[in-house]
């Protein structure tokens, strides 16, 4: 099967913060008497592939990359111990989610719920079904983690408000700042309907147009010249807007992100986290837990 090779650099600590929250959740847990369920909603294949340059021993002629795999979200997830109750793991692409079953017949003994499909209408309708504040007479509920991993601009808002409405989830979000602001160009006039529709569907609203640009640009008229109706939002805006936009969907709290970069030092996203749950205590459980996380995650920032 194909190697499954993504991110970057900063992929590791991005997969770290996701290991530690879980590890940290499930202790904090264990004697409490939920449910604790893992949502992985972009599972990928379980693995992850990095290329790494050959050191030039014998010659660069020689020099051979090399493939090195380390473990993915969904293992990790199934590595936490003490173990989860339930994982539930979306993969879209049939060769990844081939590979996630495989490594589901390693762990024999846990429930697993492998689902293929679009990750967006799995969410919606795991959250909006699920009886989270408990019908089941072993637990006092459910308590779960979401790891949103897109590529890019897959999540539609309208998962972020299914995911908060539980009240039960924490939820960590790699939110594509890439993605936003290819999209959403300086120069207005290379904004095309696509673009648009893909911004309002990824931020839920239309807002952003009056928010980021000089001029409301769904009402430039023939007077205002392109130059005028410029993007004067730049990235630690367009980040702090989306915190906005989270802050205004969960009822708990969302947390100062950590920014991860392209190989070329670029930005590529912003690692959220945000609780669903508005009850003081799960929310001061969840955030001293992350905050802790994002701390040592932006102290290691060399940017
Ligand atoms: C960045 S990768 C996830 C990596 C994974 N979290 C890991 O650590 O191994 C994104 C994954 O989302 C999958 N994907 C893309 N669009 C999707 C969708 N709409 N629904 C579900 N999965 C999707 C891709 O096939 C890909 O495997």
């Amino acid at each position: 099967m194909a190697a499954h090779k993504f991110g970057g650099p900063d992929t590791p600590k991005k997969l770290r913060c996701l290991q530690e929250y879980l590890q940290a959740f499930s202790l904090a847990l264990r004697h409490q008497n939920f449910a604790c369920i893992y949502i992985d909603a972009f599972a990928g294949s379980g693995s992850r592939t990095e290329v790494r340059p050959a050191l030039p021993l014998f010659g660069p002629e020689f020099a051979e990359p090399e493939e090195i795999s380390t473990p993915g979200s969904a293992r990790i997830a199934l590595e936490i111990d003490p173990p989860l109750h339930s994982v539930v793991l979306i993969e879209q692409d049939t060769s990844r989610f081939a590979e996630l079953k495989a490594m589901i017949d390693q762990f024999p003994t846990r429930s697993i719920i492998p689902r293929q499909g679009d990750a967006n209408k799995l969410v919606q309708r795991l959250c909006a079904r699920t009886n989270w504040r408990g019908a089941n007479t072993v637990a006092r509920g459910i308590r779960g983690v979401i790891f949103l991993d897109p590529y890019g601009m897959e999540v539609s808002w309208s998962t972020v408000e299914a995911i908060a409405k539980t009240e039960a989830l924490d939820c960590w979000y790699f939110f594509p700042l890439s993605g936003l602001y290819r999209n959403a160009p300086h120069d207005p006039t290379r904004l095309d309907v696509f673009k648009e529709a893909n911004l309002d569907r990824v931020l839920g609203t239309p807002n952003w147009r009056e928010r980021w640009y000089d001029h409301d640009i769904s009402r430039k008229d023939m007077f205002e010249t392109e130059a005028q109706a410029v993007r004067r939002a730049d990235i630690d805006a367009i980040e702090g807007y989306v915190k906005e936009r989270l802050s205004s969907a969960f009822k708990g709290t969302v947390l100062d992100p950590i920014r991860l970069h392209h190989k070329n030092g670029a930005p590529l996203a912003s690692l959220f986290f945000a609780v669903s749950n508005p009850s003081p205590a799960a929310v001061r459980l969840a955030t001293d837990i992350a905050s802790h996380i994002l701390k040592r995650g932006k102290s290691s920032q060399v940017r």
